[in-house]
């Protein structure tokens, strides 16, 4: 996505603007617009106001302390994330309320209350204990979307493990380079699951991953609770099954009084080399950011019930899946399955099934729903909505104008949040009782978050174009990239100095001060809203042995925002055949996972360089998209792109 995309050119003259009702204002979390100048007037004694909102169990001494670029919030402080999500809610009428509904994918319906879920966190946690597991210990999970994942979470959290989730469409490749990154002792997976009617065979996937680890002791391996048991081998003395080790276990643990900056998660995310980073969050500053945006964005209640289809292996499960809706004492649905098995009215069924109020879902969604058909929602009574939102990538106006009428019924505020990995919590989206929201505009940043749009040399720039900075730390700001301090300090804080962090994603903003986020700036592609690094996958690409250099681009698609385009050239006297192009696709499958399976591989005799040899990828995106070709001077030999442009515009015909 580039700044000169068509698309987003209109967006600067969006004229739609749709202020909030006055019944939803009415009723809102936040109904006065004085909260941004209150938050700005003194940031960290609105913060310190946030945080009160949780339970400690002894307070902290200093609410910020930044030596650029390293932060610690709420220093001398101590709680528990386990504690927030689940003892505090068990003393009053939430303690039988839903934390959980969840559906599987062939229609069977498992409800877990706050006090069930408390049980079963604590038996597990004590169970992860006589597995050897203790506080600061790192252990990966590897599961499907079920209950168990958010357990396994909860109970790592409950005694001071380190969880590490691990997205369960990832390749075992990739499950044993993060387990090897941070050293994991223990992996919880499942003996499978299911994904559009087809069986996951989970565990023997963990089984190739585990061939080349070092650190794993134990594996616990979560039986699918309902249906047929899916069959896997259980190596004796290192795999141990979660019904038993649970059955006997204390339904009580202490939860492990933490330090508001000890390490709650990590999570890896792609970045412009070819070895992702493990992202740190800690526990205070992130528990506060989860519960504030929670209560502000979306507007969470008491009788709500919210469902954000974000799977637990990316960001948005952690924050908005699992620790945000838990903390606040909402009703979560989780939904096993893909939006279109087995029809491609999936969701609105279960939106009307469930009574779902607050719904929270990904552009690239929204976009598949337009394309199947205005039909598929109207057959269903999505009156239980009130609110809706979006997240990973831009919307389109035209999607968000889809998802306003077709879902919202013209009738729900939509809420379009930009935020990161890195950020741990929504950085910019509108308020929803407060903020007049336009199509395709994220809207200004949340109070208290000081995001704003620099130059190239990092001056602020009002209104019109830039790069999207943001100058002041936050609560559940990354605190560092596990084992390589370094590259935290290169990659987010080196451009502009140590006090601005640089997202990496090109931005613009209106005279109103909203924002209208572009995307990614550097070799990070946004397919389907997961961030795949370029050199991820030319890795993976030139593992294979018929591929001598690759080079690979994102390019514009109409339902998963960009698709990978991949370039190759082959070594010695081997040829392109359709054989082989679907083999290296599946290739690239295998080596990472189904998502980063380009959707074009292009044969090239060879590739654009510069005369010092370096891939000239701007000409690259230019072909893909079939655009009039940048700058070429600085070309090696010229003729290379009149080849390859020739052969791609042959192949895409
Ligand atoms: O490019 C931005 C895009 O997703 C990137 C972050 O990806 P990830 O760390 O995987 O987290 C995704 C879920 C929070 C950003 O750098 N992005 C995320 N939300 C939006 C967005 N782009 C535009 N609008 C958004 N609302």
């Amino acid at each position: 996505m580039t700044s000169d995309s068509p698309v987003f050119e209109d967006l600067l003259h969006e004229e739609r603007e749709f202020p909030p009702s006055k019944d939803f204002a009415a009723q809102a979390n936040v109904r006065d617009g004085s909260i941004y100048e209150r938050a700005e007037a003194d940031p960290e004694g609105y913060w310190e106001d946030r945080a009160k909102e949780l339970d400690w169990f002894t307070p902290w001494k200093t609410v910020m302390n930044w030596e650029p670029p390293h932060v610690k919030w709420f220093e001398g402080g101590t709680l528990n994330v386990s504690h927030n999500c689940l003892d505090r809610h068990l003393d009053g009428p939430r303690r039988n309320k839903a934390a959980f509904i969840w559906e599987g994918e062939d229609g069977d319906v498992r409800t877990v209350t706050y006090l069930q879920l408390h049980r079963e966190v604590c038996r597990f946690a004590n169970a992860l204990k006589d597995l050897g597991i203790s506080k600061g210990d790192r252990v990966a999970i590897y599961l499907p979307m079920m209950i168990e994942a958010t357990v396994a979470m909860l109970a790592c959290a409950r005694i001071g493990a380190i969880h590490s989730i691990v997205f369960a469409g990832f390749s075992p490749d990739s499950l044993s380079d993060r387990i090897n990154d941070s050293e994991c002792k223990l992996l919880i997976t499942a003996d499978g699951g299911y994904r559009r009617g087809q069986v996951v065979a989970l565990k023997d996937a963990a089984d190739k991953a585990l061939e080349s680890t070092h650190s794993i002791e134990h594996v616990v391996v979560v039986k699918r609770p309902v249906g047929e048991p899916f069959p896997c081998t259980m190596q004796e003395g290192r795999d141990v099954w979660y019904h038993d080790v649970i059955r006997d276990a204390s339904p009580e643990c202490p939860a492990e009084p933490m330090d508001a900056e000890d390490v709650l998660f990590i999570l890896y995310t792609s970045g412009t080399t070819g070895k992702p980073k493990g992202i740190v969050h800690t526990t205070g500053g992130y528990s506060v950011v989860a519960q504030t945006t929670m209560q502000y964005v979306f507007d969470v209640h008491e009788e709500d019930v919210y469902w954000c289809t974000a799977d637990i292996g990316w960001i948005t499960g952690h924050t908005y899946v699992v620790y945000g809706p838990l903390q606040t004492g909402a009703t979560s649905v989780i939904y096993e399955g893909a939006p279109n098995w087995p029809g491609n009215d999936r969701f609105w069924e279960l939106v009307a099934k469930h009574r779902v109020t607050l719904f929270y879902t990904a552009p690239t969604a929204i976009r598949a729903f337009m394309k199947w058909g205005d039909d598929l929602p109207a057959k269903h009574d999505l009156s239980s909505l009130r609110l809706l939102g979006s997240v990973g990538e831009p919307i389109n106006p035209e999607a968000w104008m889809w998802y306003h009428r077709h879902i919202g019924s013209e009738r729900c505020p939509i809420v379009d949040t930009w935020w990161q990995t890195e950020t741990g919590g929504i950085m910019i989206t509108g308020l929803p009782g407060v903020t007049t929201m336009k199509p395709g505009c994220a809207g200004p940043p949340m109070p208290g978050i000081a995001a704003e749009l620099v130059d190239e040399k990092g001056a602020v720039v009002p209104h019109g174009a830039g790069l999207l900075a943001i100058l002041r730390p936050w609560p559940s700001m990354l605190r560092t990239i596990w084992g390589d301090d370094e590259r935290y300090v290169e990659t987010y804080f080196s451009r502009f100095g140590p006090e601005i962090y640089v997202a990496g994603d090109g931005a613009k903003r209106d005279k109103a001060g909203d924002f209208m986020v572009l995307g990614r700036i550097d070799d990070v592609l946004n397919v389907s809203g997961h961030r795949i690094g370029t050199m991820e996958v030319e890795s993976a690409l030139v593992d294979h042995p018929a591929v001598a250099e690759s080079a690979v681009v994102g390019k514009t698609h109409e339902v998963k925002g960009q698709a990978i385009a991949a370039f190759v050239t082959l070594v010695g006297d081997r040829e392109m055949t359709p054989e082989l192009n679907d083999e290296l696709k599946a290739h690239v499958a295998e080596k990472i996972g189904a998502i980063a399976r380009p959707d074009a591989i292009l044969y090239a005799a060879d590739l654009p360089k510069t005369r010092s040899g370096k891939i000239m990828r701007r000409l690259l995106r230019d072909i893909a998209e079939g655009r009039a070709l940048g700058d070429t001077t600085t070309l090696a030999d010229p003729a290379v792109v009149d080849s390859l442009r020739g052969e791609y515009e042959e192949k895409e015909g």
